[in-house]
């Protein structure tokens, strides 16, 4: 989408976003360290989502989840995304957020695929009773004053029992202000490709509300044909930022028709790797712990670019910046970006069988439905 064919800013609640592009909340993976390194590239422009924080652990004013939910200084709007099964906790969660003042935007995670999630009836198996999910809603935005409540969902959980257009529905009925779609089931985890008709059908479905779209978006050039194709006010970009987080430069340069930056070389992904560690040092408190988290994102990092399996371990094993300083000098850093860093990267596993509790499909509008807290234990996200 060039300058001539501009997209229109997203509006969330009173936030303007342009270019509309979001980076998807990822737990372990969006904290304030990759926050700001997106934002960097971005040059401040997009929306960028908190790590998901679970309700219980909030109220429960859990250390870890403190220490999550800090924004940077210069991170405006803030956005947390926050995921719970119990209305209650979900409307405390959401009034201590505005009391305290600790974000300006809160985004519901209801995409959680992961089995011992679903076997209680959370994540993505929670929207399928109704009920339940307007509930969530109401405490939700009844809580939330003034600041804008968006959810996030996938399609359902297979393809016989899809949610998201009636989910869509109770969310314009409650107030939600934007909807995100990831174009998957919980069946489907992240095999396959991401369903974009089902976004244009949601568009159609929930015109009163801007609907993102999310699922397999790997380029900026992704990013503006989801936007043609689906009619979408806005795209949510996950897995394609992994090791990657100069795409929404990238993104910022397709959408305000500028020409696009220049792939970088290895010795710039080296750079970037360098600081990537740096700030999640900072961030921990710890020089050591932010290099071993940021082991994660050295596969990713080093996608499609000679570097040996030999080094790979070494960098994936490293425990101070020294001694990623000295790996990254040693490798060919000249290489320029290589064709095998394009298309997918991070989970790609496929189908899975959806595990629900015992009835869970027998009547979408069971109103006594109680889903255990335990199913707000997994903190893997998405
Ligand atoms: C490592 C990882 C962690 C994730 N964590 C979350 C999460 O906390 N909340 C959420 O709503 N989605 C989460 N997701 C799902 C993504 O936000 C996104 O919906 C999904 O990856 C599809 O988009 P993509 O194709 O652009 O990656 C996660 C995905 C990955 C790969």
């Amino acid at each position: 989408m060039t300058a001539d064919a501009a997209a229109p800013a997203l509006r969330i609640g009173p936030h303007t976003v342009w270019p509309p592009v979001v980076l998807a909340p990822m737990a372990g993976i969006t904290n304030a360290p990759f926050r700001t390194l997106c934002r960097e590239f971005s040059g401040g422009k997009g929306l960028f989502v908190s790590e998901m924080i679970t309700t219980r652990a909030l109220v429960e004013r859990n250390d870890k989840t403190m220490h999550l939910i800090r924004f940077d200084g210069s991170e405006k709007p803030r956005s947390i995304q926050l995921y719970g099964v119990d209305p209650v906790t979900v409307g405390k969660a959401v009034r201590m957020i505005v009391d305290e003042d600790l974000a300006d935007h809160i985004d519901l995670n209801f995409g959680c695929p992961v089995p011992k999630v679903t076997r209680r009836g959370g994540g993505s198996a929670l929207p399928y009773k109704r009920n339940l999910l307007r509930s969530i809603l109401r405490e939700a935005v009844g809580n939330a004053g003034d600041l804008p409540v968006t959810i996030k969902m996938r399609k359902g959980i297979d393809d016989d029992h899809t949610t998201y257009l009636d989910a869509g529905r109770i969310a314009v009925e409650e107030g939600v202000t934007a909807v995100a779609l990831h174009g998957r089931t919980a069946a489907q985890h992240y095999g396959g490709t991401a369903d974009w008709e089902a976004i244009a059908r949601l568009k159609e479905h929930v015109p009163e509300i801007p609907v993102l779209g999310n699922g397999d978006i790997w380029s900026a050039a992704d990013a503006v044909r989801m936007m043609r194709e689906t009619g979408c006010d806005g795209v949510v970009v996950g897995r394609g930022c992994l090791g990657r987080p100069w795409l929404f430069g990238d993104l910022v340069a397709a959408f305000e028709g500028g020409g696009a930056p220049a792939a970088p070389s290895l010795r710039e992904v080296a750079a970037v790797m360098r600081r990537h560690a740096e700030l999640l040092g900072e961030w921990l408190g710890d020089e050591e712990r932010g290099v071993i988290d940021f082991r994660k994102h050295v596969a990713w990092y080093t996608k499609g670019f000679s570097v040996g399996s030999e080094m790979r371990r070494k960098l994936a094993m490293t425990s101070s910046l020294a001694e990623l300083d000295a790996h990254l000098a040693d490798l060919d850093l000249d290489q320029e970006w290589p064709d095998g860093a394009e298309g997918p990267r991070g989970r790609t596993a496929g189908s899975k069988r959806v595990v629900l509790p015992d009835g869970w499909l027998e009547d979408p509008y069971d109103c006594s439905v109680v889903v255990g807290a335990d199913a707000e234990l997994d903190t893997s996200g998405g």
